[in-house]
């Protein structure tokens, strides 16, 4: 490439640990579900590279409060945010994004942290590799490390490139992807890994049904899509045969559990075969392919305490759809 050329990137994006994604494990993971009365997948099986893409369709859709809602309490509140983080982490710090996607928020806040290292970990990895190349170019002085690691399961960043005194950022209320009890355990790790530094986090918050559930079964069917692709990749991973014409989006919230629960439903009655094993499905037994959770300002405070946080603090929205937590780790 020309020497001159402003785009030339001066700094390669480095990518750790990614053998430590077992497709076999997930792969016998995702089998172990089906079979389940109810079926189940964790929602980690949604993004595949496509799945990837549909989630970043979501968050542009008006439906979709919570993305553009957790924008705007950053563009309001961003210096308090960054100050808070920065007083436990001191200037530049090490910043771990987890669930980095395309990266684009941790991007937005550099100018107010500029952090010295930035990692960014996901499952995804052809989307995180194409993503953090394109976050190098735009921010060449940050050093880059893209983590293929499936989080859900075990958080830890390999000993020889964590930091003390670390970021850890957790936005777009991905928390409320877990059951209260795992959420505790993520944030616990999570704490390990800012040894000493802060989270920062963001959290859907309790709202009216109505809200919640149009959010989840958008009109223009882009959730429907994002719900269906989960066949897509499994056909891949697991060589099975699901037609996702044959499955309906559902999406509805349990105001007792304070989650918005996704399924597919069977149209028909149907037998789904895959290597080394099958599973029938009566017309409309449905597949549970996500929760989530929505939580008060003060349950989440709580939790944080819990995980061994000190000193919670959230900004949040006019309306109160949303909160961002800054905690000391
Ligand atoms: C990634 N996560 C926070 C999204 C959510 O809102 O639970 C995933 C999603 N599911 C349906 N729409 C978006």
């Amino acid at each position: 490439m020309d020497e001159r050329s402003p785009r030339r990137l001066t700094r390669e994006p480095r990518l750790v640990g990614l053998d430590t994604l077992d497709r076999a494990a997930l792969a016998a993971e995702a089998a172990a579900g089906l079979c389940e009365r109810p079926a189940r997948l964790a929602p980690k099986f949604f993004y595949d590279a496509l799945g990837s893409r549909l989630f970043e369709a979501i968050t542009a859709l008006d439906a979709y409060y919570l993305t553009r809602t957790e924008r705007a309490i950053f563009d309001a509140h961003g210096r308090a945010i960054a100050a808070a983080v920065l007083a436990r982490t001191g200037a530049a710090p090490v910043m771990v994004d987890l669930g980095a996607g395309n990266g684009e928020k941790a991007a937005r806040l550099f100018p107010l942290l500029a952090p010295r290292r930035y990692f960014a970990v996901d499952i995804a990895l052809e989307h995180l590799r194409d993503a953090l190349l394109a976050r190098q170019r735009e921010h060449p002085a940050v050093e880059m490390v893209g983590v293929g690691q499936d989080f859900s399961r075990e958080f830890s960043l390999p000993a020889a490139i964590g930091a003390p005194r670390s970021l850890v950022f957790y936005p777009g209320s991905s928390i409320g992807n877990f059951a209260p009890e795992d959420a505790l355990r993520l944030l616990r790790q999570a704490r390990a890994v800012a040894a000493g530094g802060a989270l920062l986090i963001g959290v859907d918050l309790v709202k009216p049904a109505p809200l919640l559930e149009a959010a989840y079964d958008d009109e223009l069917g882009v959730t429907a899509a994002f719900n269906l692709n989960v066949l897509c990749h499994l056909n891949r991973l697991l060589g099975a045969d699901f037609a996702p014409r044959g499955w309906l989006h559902r999406a509805r919230f349990d105001g007792d559990a304070a989650r918005v629960e996704m399924h597919l439903e069977a149209r028909a009655a149907v037998t789904v075969r895959w290597r080394g094993g099958e599973r029938a499905f009566a017309a409309g037994e449905r597949i549970h392919t996500e929760n989530s959770y929505k939580w008060t300002v003060e349950a989440f405070a709580a939790l944080l305490r819990d995980a061994g946080y000190a000193q919670p603090r959230h900004w949040s929205d006019a309306a109160g759809w949303f909160a961002v937590f800054v905690a000391d780790a």
